[in-house]
């Protein structure tokens, strides 16, 4: 299996939407997969600007010249894309987002009739790949992310793609307490690597796998209290101490 990630986090390889991307593709090595992943913060791509010329003018060729062709092209190459992003706002980063618009260049402008609805068919005929959604986010409770996979899932029905499932741990920040939480964190990341193996064995994501890496560790009201102090640390000291 050909894995193509992206992370949309600008925080990048400090950032906890990594941590939990590389243990999953980790995971997806050591069954067998190809990987290669990208920082969208490290490409140039620029907003898509509606004009159409991609499907009217030079079919399948945007007027931007950026790094966007490449990476479409090696979404098209892959068989599953594992799509990181960190929660901004209830949704993906707009680096994510202007990703996703982008890859209008792939979809062709007329309209079919597919399970009850109607959807562009792919310009290059081809099987789109798998999609799995993967994102982090800092409040305490799971249901921060049902806008997010909502979109993801009704992102993968327009553009014909399979959605597989979306790997998500709130409370991410503590992932970068290894001092006092060592014990969990290797249990999530586990967790994130035994997911990464079950795409690539069975090319699904079991309820038992997603729920590991989103479990609960800490009581709310220590979450509460943790974060609180922890903020007031970073404002006292005027940086963000979790990186
Ligand atoms: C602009 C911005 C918006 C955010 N919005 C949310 C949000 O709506 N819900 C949430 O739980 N966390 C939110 N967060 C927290 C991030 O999801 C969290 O910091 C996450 O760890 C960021 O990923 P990273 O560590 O890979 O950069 C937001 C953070 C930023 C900077």
């Amino acid at each position: 299996m050909k894995i193509f990630a992206v992370n949309g986090s600008p925080n990048m390889k400090k950032g906890m939407t990594h941590i939990l991307l590389e243990n999953l593709l980790e995971g997806a090595r050591e069954a067998g997969a190809e990987v290669e992943t990208v920082f969208l913060q490290k490409k140039k791509i620029n907003y898509c600007l509606g004009c159409f010329n991609c499907w009217v003018k030079t079919p399948g060729v945007c007027v931007h010249k950026d790094d966007m062709p490449e990476l479409a092209e090696r979404v098209r190459q892959a068989d599953c894309v594992v799509i990181g992003t960190p929660l901004y706002v209830d949704g993906m980063t707009a680096q994510t987002k202007t990703f996703m618009d982008r890859m209008m260049i792939l979809a062709d402008p007329h309209f079919e009739f597919v399970d009850g609805h109607y959807r562009h068919p792919r310009r290059h005929g081809e099987n789109p790949p798998d999609v799995v959604l993967l994102s982090v986010c800092g409040f305490y409770e799971r249901d921060n992310f049902d806008g997010l996979i909502d979109h993801m899932e009704r992102i993968c029905r327009n553009m014909q793609s399979r959605f597989v499932g979306a790997v998500v741990r709130p409370s991410s920040y503590i992932l970068a307490l290894q001092e006092i939480l060592a014990e969990p964190i290797e249990e999530i990341k586990e967790a994130a690597r035994r997911a990464g193996r079950e795409l690539v064995e069975k090319g699904t994501l079991s309820t038992q796998v997603l729920d590991d890496v989103a479990r609960d560790y800490l009581p709310k009201e220590a979450f509460l209290k943790g974060s609180n102090e922890f903020w007031d640390r970073c404002i006292k000291e005027g940086k963000f101490l979790a990186m």
